[in-house]
């Protein structure tokens, strides 16, 4: 048997198309015409997020360098560890450059709080965010994207890139993860 209840979607697949096309409508303006603009992914949780943002960026004139980060705070399970390490460097140098990060979900905050100080460290001119979910209940480090697709309450979040130990990350719809034994599950 599945040891995950993954039945209860958030967002399906359509869901999540029309707020992504409505997100890019909200940063395409500040996007376009930037002489050096770099937009980076949080690997591995934004691929899929950052594939379609992109692609429908472009649509609306957005040319940027694209570059990935391997930025990991957690373990096997859901509970982040508490320390930020730089799995893969991004490769761009980013000297002068506007940048946007993209990553998949604002949790405690510590991801793009570490990620934001480590692009100025880098010599970026500007730094905005962005993340396709936000849970602000779980904050740990003041910090607000200044993009976010859905604000979501305390519930762990599976598909669409996101992951419970790398599984679940193809599924085309956000899902809640209900653990064996919790209320709710099969
Ligand atoms: P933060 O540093 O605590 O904000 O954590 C951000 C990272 O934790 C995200 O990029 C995700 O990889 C992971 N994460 C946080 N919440 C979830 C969730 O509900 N499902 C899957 N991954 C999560
Ligand atoms: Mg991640």
């Amino acid at each position: 048997m599945d040891p995950h209840h993954i039945k209860d979607i958030l967002f399906t697949e359509e869901q999540i198309r029309d707020r992504v096309a409505e997100m890019v409508k909200e940063m395409a303006e500040e996007c376009r015409n930037k002489e050096k603009f770099v937009m980076i992914g949080i690997l591995r949780g934004s691929f899929m997020f950052f594939a379609d943002l992109v692609r429908e960026l472009n649509r609306d004139g957005v040319h940027a360098r694209i570059d990935f980060t391997t930025l990991e705070s957690y373990g096997a399970g859901t509970e982040s560890s508490g320390t930020v390490k730089v799995v893969k460097e991004f490769t761009v140098d980013v000297n002068g450059c506007d940048v946007f990060i993209i990553d998949d979900i604002l949790d405690t905050g510590r991801t793009l709080t570490f990620a934001k100080e480590y692009l100025y460290s880098k010599g970026a001119k500007t730094v905005r965010t962005c993340a396709l979910l936000d849970k602000p209940s779980r904050r740990l480090v003041p910090v607000e994207a200044d993009y976010v697709g859905f604000v979501i309450d305390d519930h762990f979040v599976v598909g669409y890139g996101l992951d419970y130990d790398n599984y679940y990350r193809e599924l085309p719809y956000i899902a809640k993860v209900t653990f064996t034994g919790e209320k709710g599950a099969e």
